[in-house]
């Protein structure tokens, strides 16, 4: 499997994070247009937004949190859950969807025992689904870490991911 994502463990900031974050949102304090840049480049370091640090872009750049929620919630790159080790997307796209990716998916959350958007417990997978990844010949297609694995069956699904949890 292609080499794994890190995603930190941020419920609470330790200070040399926090630093680490001050120093990461500094360029864009002043710059409102520059928030998503911002929340970026924060989600880079972290793996994902959580709250404390949303709370510390909204300090840092004068906004208030409820700001910054709403630009994190309404772009789909950002993410305010840890994401797994893995992240496991399926293709929606039509060449994949006619090639059996609907019945693809259910069978990979049921090896993986989650939903869609969602992460299991001991933070290994996240699953998800994205618009066509560009290798429609091999479809239906999924993404581990943006590597991709194409002319996928259930049968390999198992194989990859082990029985039903
Ligand atoms: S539709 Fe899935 S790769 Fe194009």
């Amino acid at each position: 499997m292609p080499d794994s994502k890190t995603t930190t463990d941020t419920s609470t900031l330790s200070p040399e994070l926090k630093a680490e974050l001050a120093n990461i949102i500094a360029p864009y304090r002043n710059e409102r247009g520059a928030l998503i840049t911002a929340l970026q480049k924060v989600q880079e370091r972290l793996g994902y937004l959580p709250e404390p640090a949303i709370a510390q872009v909204a300090q840092a750049m004068k906004l208030s949190e409820s700001e910054v929620y709403g630009v994190a919630t309404f772009y789909n790159f950002f993410r305010l859950k840890p994401v797994g080790k893995y992240l496991v997307s399926v293709c929606r796209g039509t060449a994949c969807h006619v090639r059996g990716g609907p019945r693809l998916l259910e069978h990979i959350k049921k090896n993986l025992g989650i939903g869609e958007g969602q992460t299991t417990a001991d933070l290994k997978y996240s699953l998800e689904t994205v618009a066509c990844v560009g290798a429609c010949a091999l479809a239906p297609n999924i993404t581990i870490n943006n590597e991709t694995f194409g002319k996928m069956t259930t049968k390999k699904a198992t194989d990859i991911f082990g029985e039903e949890r």
